[in-house]
């Protein structure tokens, strides 16, 4: 599988020599399908021009933070939000620094800054740079705040040294990059996901449901399998196919929901409740068609099993993603789910008129005990990938913290 094919890679370059090797990167990010778009430091422009790099890439090049006219046509929240993952290629020493000490004062730096997609950078510089303490302090740091570096490589120099500091040439570059979207980070885990809605008969003929498609519960689907993970998707009716590699099982009421998962659940890692279950069913739903006698009709609705609670509650629970979908005080709610529920991470949602059910793009807050982040407004499909992104993260963190 070509995981670069179609995938939105904004790549940064910095100032260094190997800059001569990005034109390159791009052609070939290009030949795998990806759509690459450059952002330039200025020191970057005295080692290979913008021109350059627009030639190859065939989209206009960033190099300023504050261009009118670039932030007429995309600017650089747009840029931030465009891209599925950040390469910064070649990353210089100064370049990784100021990234480290959170130096916002130019384009690239700032973009590195604000991304909430995943940060990879190939460093380059001269041997002694690499190993002073000062770089790799920097590097700890980068590290730390969850930036991949690929490489160094070792080897001769430009100035005629020889040692660690050679940025990584631009196939080993691509192939470490598909890979990372084909991350392993689930590798073998089994992932549970529930999505869509329920429906809870009032009659043969009539049900009580919601407005859920499914599409953000199938995109948490794919993007789990993505990452290497044995995905089983449990859902209500939608009228969208699974995606491939991905183990169906249909369902249509809560409690069928609830029995599905159930049956999963023992061997699970990880279980990210996505669907929108109906919270009540009728106590009693009638065996014939009810008629329109009278003017009022009253119907005695009883909760459904909370699959999301009995999960979380178990004794040895997977890792336990909720999803929240609120119309207001969303990130109040939200943190309450994520104590009352006993969860390991939230997501949570506004809904409402054309917000979160049926659309195409959503927004996310994410919560954690002692964190959290904002995923701004995007595809679901890319939203999808950010929060598998940040629950793999978690899911290791914890794994780690509980082994020592
Ligand atoms: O399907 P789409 O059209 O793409 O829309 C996506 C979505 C808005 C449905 C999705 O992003 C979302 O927010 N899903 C959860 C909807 C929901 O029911 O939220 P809630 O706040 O009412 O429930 C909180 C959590 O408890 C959810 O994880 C839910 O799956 C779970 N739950 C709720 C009730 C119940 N009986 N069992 C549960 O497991």
């Amino acid at each position: 599988m070509n995981s670069l094919l179609g995938k939105r890679i904004l790549l940064g370059v910095s100032g260094g020599i190997a800059a001569y090797k990005s034109a390159d990167l791009v052609r070939k990010l290009r030949e795998r399908g990806a759509d690459a778009r450059v952002v330039m430091t200025r020191s970057a422009c005295e080692f290979i021009t913008p021109l350059t790099m627009q030639a190859v890439s065939g989209k206009p090049v960033h190099v300023e933070l504050l261009d009118y006219k670039a932030e007429g046509a995309m600017g650089h929240i747009d840029l931030a939000r465009w891209a599925d993952m950040i390469l910064v290629a070649p990353a210089s020493a100064n370049f990784m620094s100021r990234v480290a000490q959170g130096q916002a004062d130019d384009l690239l730096s700032t973009l590195c800054l604000a991304a909430s997609v995943p940060v990879i950078m190939a460093p380059a510089m001269n041997q002694q740079m690499w190993l002073n303490p000062a770089t790799q302090r920097n590097v700890a740091l980068l590290k730390d705040y969850q930036v991949t570096l690929l490489g160094p490589g070792v080897g001769d120099q430009a100035c005629g040294e020889t040692g660690p500091g050679r940025m990584l040439e631009p196939l080993e570059l691509i192939d470490a990059l598909a890979k990372s979207f084909l991350s392993d980070r689930m590798s073998g885990l089994k992932v549970v996901v529930t999505a869509g809605p329920t429906r809870e008969a009032i009659d043969p003929v009539r049900y009580i449901s919601n407005r859920s498609s499914g599409r953000m519960g199938y995109a948490v689907a794919r993007a789990a399998s993505e990452a290497g993970g044995h995905v089983v998707l449990v859902s209500g009716p939608t009228a969208i196919d699974p995606p491939e590699h991905v183990r169906h099982c249909p369902v249509i009421t809560a409690a069928e929901m609830h029995n599905s998962v159930m049956a999963e659940i023992d061997d699970a890692a990880i279980f990210i409740a996505a669907a929108a279950v109906a919270d009540y069913r009728c106590n009693q739903a009638a065996d014939k068609k009810i008629k329109k006698d009278n003017d009022e009709l009253e119907l005695l609705l009883k909760k459904t099993p909370d699959i999301l609670a009995a999960v979380a509650n178990r004794k040895l629970p997977p890792f336990t993603v909720g999803f929240a979908a609120e119309t207001h005080s969303l990130s109040d709610y939200a943190q309450q789910k994520l104590i009352n529920k006993k969860l390991d991470m939230v997501a949570a949602n506004q809904v409402g008129e054309n917000q979160g059910f049926d659309t195409k793009d959503n927004e996310l807050e994410v919560f954690w005990s002692g964190g959290g982040v904002r995923l701004e407004r995007a595809p679901k499909e890319k939203l999808a990938r950010q929060l598998i992104h940040l629950i793999a993260n978690r899911y290791h963190e914890k794994n780690t913290a509980q082994a020592h």
